[in-house]
């Protein structure tokens, strides 16, 4: 969602922040705009709908500033269009400021403070720099005027905000949306993401919600909710500016498909002990034994990957598991058992809908882990342990390589807490890496079934039994997402409870089969749905493979879902191409969703 990148200080501003939102572009966004301040007091203001290109070629590089604000919008309030594009100006012009979040009692406050106050957009935004410009002419200073609207203020946000009347301060606040100041040699930044500015500086500082910072190019001064100076140090962030990269890949998730064996090859060394046992911190492990049941909540993709963790884990460490959507969580809990442990699912570890979860489970002061990509993100920092996927950054909207290190992490996770299973993990694992690569070098297999038709359907459905219909869910998303053909998940089994009556002629039904006990079941729905006009695809292990299948290399049976999904990952990439669609830009989709 919207992007934030700020910077002030020595330095050619209108490159370092367009470079910035450019690599913020992955997060999702329909316009872009850019606030550029001279030492002398000049201000600039560019904004575009559409690309950041279409801004890049708007923007006079050549002006003169110390200081700047950009920012890439995903539409929540009001559509896509320039006027709504950040930054957005106070009246007089003297204020300037960029906003990621959504403000919940902004009608509120305009109907308070504003109405005499001529608003330009339909934007939630507008209505903070409106007040701040308000109270400062009430005499209120800046820094005031800033304050007092926080406080007013409901909802998420992570702000940048310039006074042109002090061309050396910049002043940044965050509540639920993501913001960091990186710091850097005669500059400071702000930035929604550490990735966008790695290449300048890997020393970042967090930023906690309620505070408020004064950003100088050489100085970062952090105040609490009272007024408090607050001392926090910077930490490095772990980050290869190379993997930012998309090399020789004509897209960022062909790339990250191809990186999954090697992901799942990293999370067995990094989890793997000297004696080649997987090892899982000592505290996390007792809190989890003591719990009589896991909570696993996630959103999107990293649902489904809990749906089959509840599985693995079950099934090995026989601890009852119950799988929820953040969303639905925050708002009507279920009952809870006596003992509760939650494990939260998130690749960025910032999604609104989850960290609202996570705040209800820290005012019951409950425990809690999260499972993420991005250490140091919001999720990690709030709850009490975090298991790192050490994927990588992931930057195409659909989440690949996260879901496979996902599913490894939650089967390490599982290997650990079972009292004793006859097979090796570590061994497994190795197996499902080499299994990967194997599918991966097939796939010209799969662009044979899209050049068969699958290009040009508008429906689709996927089905499997057990694990394979958990897979067929996340087959089912990543196909819908970025070619846009309607693709849903159905138990085989359910078919002939009503789905089937959804068959036409032509229709593209994909089977999983991967599970010994029911694929002659899900053979005989295939057979029901082809009796009535489907086009049938199999996906299948080697040994319940038969010919025209898609065959998958065999796995330990509770591994097969991190095999089994590169096939359909790569179908739908496949699929995406052939219909000449934006593979790793789909339309609508952001990539870290932080509003609710
Ligand atoms: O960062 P998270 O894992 O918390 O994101 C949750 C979902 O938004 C995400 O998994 C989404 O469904 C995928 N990008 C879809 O491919």
């Amino acid at each position: 969602m919207c992007g934030i990148v700020g910077f002030i200080g020595e330095g050619n501003v209108p490159r370092v922040i367009l470079d910035g939102l450019a690599k913020l572009e992955y997060r999702g966004y329909d316009s872009a705009g850019l606030y550029l301040l001279s030492q002398q007091g000049q201000g600039y203001l560019f904004k575009e709908k559409g690309r950041i290109a279409d801004l890049e070629k708007a923007v006079n590089h050549t002006l003169d500033s110390g200081i700047g604000i950009g920012h890439t919008r995903w539409a929540t309030h009001g559509s896509a269009t320039r006027e709504n594009a950040h930054p957005h100006q106070s009246n007089s012009g003297r204020y300037t400021l960029v906003h990621n979040g959504v403000i919940e009692n902004y009608l509120d406050l305009k109907t308070t403070y504003l109405s005499q106050v001529d608003l330009k957009s339909e934007t939630d935004t507008e209505i903070i720099v409106a007040l701040i410009a308000h109270f400062s002419e009430q005499g209120l200073s800046t820094k005031e005027a800033f304050k007092k609207v926080l406080d007013l203020i409901e909802g998420s946000y992570a702000i940048g905000l310039i006074d042109q009347e002090d061309p050396e301060l910049l002043y940044a606040a965050k509540k639920k949306s993501p913001l960091l100041v990186g710091v850097g040699e005669g500059f400071n930044v702000i930035v929604s993401d550490a990735m966008a500015t790695i290449e300048l500086t890997s020393k970042y500082i967090e930023i906690h919600d309620g505070e408020l910072l004064m950003i100088r190019s050489d100085q970062v001064t952090i105040e609490d909710s009272t007024g408090k100076t607050v001392q926090r140090s910077a930490y490095i962030a772990d980050l290869d500016a190379s993997d930012l990269d998309k090399g020789t890949y004509p897209h960022y998730m062909l790339k990250e498909m191809d990186e999954q064996a090697a992901v799942v090859r990293k999370n067995i060394l990094s989890y793997q002990s000297q004696a080649g046992e997987f090892e899982i911190e000592a505290e996390l492990l007792a809190k989890i034994h003591q719990a009589d049941r896991l909570y696993i909540l996630a959103c999107g993709t990293s649902y489904h990957a809990g749906l089959v963790g509840k599985v693995i884990i079950e099934e090995l460490a026989k601890i009852p598991v119950e799988v929820h959507l953040s969303s639905e969580f925050a708002y009507h809990q279920p009952l809870l058992s006596q003992h509760p442990f939650f494990i939260f699912i998130s690749q960025s570890g910032e999604t609104a809908d989850s960290r609202q979860a996570l705040v209800k489970v820290n005012e019951l002061n409950l425990p809690s882990l999260t499972i993420t990509n991005v250490k140091g993100s919001t999720l990690s920092r709030e709850s009490d342990f975090t298991l790192l996927l050490n994927a990588g950054p992931e930057i195409a909207v659909a989440s690949t390589k996260a879901y496979t290190a996902q599913l490894t992490v939650l089967a390490i996770l599982a290997d650990v807490l079972a009292e004793n299973h006859d097979f090796s993990m570590a061994h497994e694992l190795s197996m499902v890496s080499q299994a990967i690569e194997r599918v991966f070098a097939q796939k010209e297999e799969l662009n044979s079934w899209v050049q068969m038709g699958l290009n040009e359907v508008s429906h689709a459905f996927y089905v499997g039994r057990y694990l394979d219909y958990l897979v067929a869910m996340e087959a089912a998303l990543k196909l819908k997402e970025i070619s846009y053909i309607h693709t849903e998940a159905f138990a085989s089994g359910e078919l002939k409870h009503g789905t089937i009556a959804l068959i036409e002629e032509g229709t593209p039904v994909i089977a999983l089969i991967t599970d010994e006990v029911t694929a002659l079941n899900t053979r005989s729905n295939l057979e029901e749905v082809k009796a009535r006009g489907a086009k049938t695809f199999v996906i299948a292990s080697d040994s319940l493979a038969k010919e025209g299948d898609f065959t998958l290399p065999q796995v330990h049976p509770l591994l097969t879902p991190i095999v089994s999904v590169v096939a359909c990952q790569l179908l739908a990439y496949l699929a995406t191409v052939a219909r000449g669609l934006d593979v790793d830009k789909p339309r609508n989709l952001a990539k870290s969703v932080t509003v609710e």
